[in-house]
């Protein structure tokens, strides 16, 4: 039996970013982001939804660009920690040890310790309520390489131990079960 529960946010896991804006130092903050995810392979799409009164929000809404930075099991405490600290009242780079990086394309700078840094610019901005979807082309990734490997050139992200976020709870990705279509290859024996 299933219960009707009122409408809610339950899509979950998701992944927890840490999304880096500002056009020059004076600007620059981090900020904690679950609402996120691709909407587009072709052009490589990808959104962020962010409240108004976030110290962000203003940085962004002016620059139009952001780079979304993945996160580690390595990194969980600096990602809480930039999701309940504001930019208003620290330096969170300096305060979490993030060190920070020039992006290829954007202005916005990327975090050295992210394996995979993905350089973004707003095409849209639609106000939903509580917050504001960003709508943004991917210009550029930074992919680090020493997740690149060496003999497939494939990007191992599970090598980084990628950060998941469900219901309010850290976790780190679980076992391995099948790849892509692994569900209709024929099985050999
Ligand atoms: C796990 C986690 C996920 C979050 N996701 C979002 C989000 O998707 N959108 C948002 O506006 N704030 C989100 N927040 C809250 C902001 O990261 C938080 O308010 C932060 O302090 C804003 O920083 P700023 O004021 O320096 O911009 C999240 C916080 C945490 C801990």
């Amino acid at each position: 039996m299933k219960q009707n529960w009122k409408p809610g946010t339950l899509v979950y896991p998701v992944p927890a970013v840490l999304v880096t804006v500002g056009n020059d130092e004076s600007e620059y903050n981090v900020l904690t982001i679950a609402w996120t995810g691709t909407i587009c392979s072709d052009p490589a799409m990808c959104y962020i939804s962010v409240r108004p009164e976030r110290h962000s929000y203003p940085i962004l809404k002016k620059n139009r660009e952001f780079v979304i930075n993945l996160t580690t099991e390595k990194m969980a405490y600096a990602t809480d920690w930039c999701g309940v600290r504001s930019g208003k009242n620290f330096n969170k780079f300096k305060e979490m040890n993030l060190t920070l990086g020039k992006s290829h394309v954007v202005k916005a700078p990327y975090i050295k310790e992210s394996p995979l840094c993905i350089e973004c610019r707003v095409k849209e901005i639609i106000p939903l309520g509580t917050h504001d979807m960003f709508i943004a082309e991917v210009v550029n990734i930074l992919a680090d390489e020493q997740y690149i490997n060496e003999k497939t050139g494939a990007f191992d992200l599970e090598k980084a131990k990628p950060l998941t976020y469900s219901h309010g709870k850290y976790y780190g990705l679980g076992e391995f079960i099948g790849k892509y279509g692994w569900s209709v290859q024929r099985k050999t024996k």
